[in-house]
C-alpha cells in the first residue's frame, strides 16, 4: 500500500524535508541568541504554523510559553482578499510581552500588517515576525520579517502546514501543486 498519496499531485519539491529541519535549527538558534534573557510568547497564526511552530519552538530552545491565534484572510482558492478577520482570538492578557509571531508565509502582508497592529493594540511590548516562508514579490504592504526560513518565487505552495483548500497541510516538505488540481 502507498504511504502518501498526496505526491502526485505535486508538480516540484521546492525545499525538502532535510533542507527544512535544517534552516528551521538555525532560526531557532537565532531566536536563543535573540531572547534567551527575556521570557517571550510566542504567537502561532492558526492553521498554517501548526507545523513549524511545533518544530521552531522545540529548536529555540527557548524557556518562553505558546499562544495562538485563528486568522482568516477570506481567501478565494489561491489568493487573498485582503479582509482580515480573528477567528480565533487569544485565550490571555499580552500586556508588556515580547511576542514572536509564527506564521507559515507571508505574501501580500495583509495578514501580518493586520495582526502586528492588533497585538500592539492589545498592549504588547515587542513584535518579533518568524515566517517560514516569505514571498516578496506580492507583497502589498510594508511589512517586512525579521527571521525568514526560505525566500519562494511567485508560485502556490503546499505542505509543511500550507494548504490548497484545506488539503497537504501534511506534507513533510514544501512543494508547487499541478495545475490540473486546482482546476479540478
Ligand atoms: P497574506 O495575508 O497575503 O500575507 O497571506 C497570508 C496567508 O495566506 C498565509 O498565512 C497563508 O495561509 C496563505 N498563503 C499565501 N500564499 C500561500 C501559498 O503559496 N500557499 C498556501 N497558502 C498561502
Ligand atoms: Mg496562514
Amino acid at each position: 500500500m502507498a504511504h502518501n498519496n498526496m505526491d502526485q499531485d505535486i508538480l516540484k519539491v521546492l525545499i525538502t524535508e532535510e533542507e527544512i529541519r535544517r534552516r528551521v535549527a538555525e532560526l531557532g538558534a537565532e531566536l536563543f541568541e535573540e531572547f534567551h534573557d527575556r521570557n517571550p510568547l510566542f504567537v502561532g497564526v492558526l492553521n498554517g504554523c501548526f507545523m513549524f511552530m511545533a518544530d521552531l519552538v522545540r529548536a529555540s530552545g527557548l524557556k518562553s510559553e505558546l499562544e495562538f491565534i485563528g486568522l482568516s484572510s477570506y481567501r478565494d482558492a489561491t489568493k487573498s482578499s485582503g479582509v482580515v478577520q480573528i477567528t480565533r482570538d487569544m485565550q490571555r492578557d499580552i500586556t508588556g510581552r515580547d511576542l514572536i509571531i509564527v506564521e507559515d508565509i507571508l505574501d501580500s502582508g495583509n495578514t501580518l500588517a493586520f495582526l502586528s497592529k492588533y497585538l500592539m493594540s492589545k498592549g504588547a511590548r515587542s513584535i518579533t515576525i518568524a515566517t517560514l516562508l516569505d514571498k516578496p514579490s506580492r507583497r502589498q504592504k510594508a511589512i517586512t520579517a525579521d527571521h525568514v526560513g526560505f525566500v519562494v518565487p511567485d508560485e502556490f505552495v503546499v505542505g509543511y502546514g500550507l494548504d490548497y483548500a484545506q488539503v497537504y497541510r501534511n506534507l513533510p516538505y514544501i512543494g508547487v501543486l499541478k495545475p490540473e488540481v486546482y482546476s479540478k
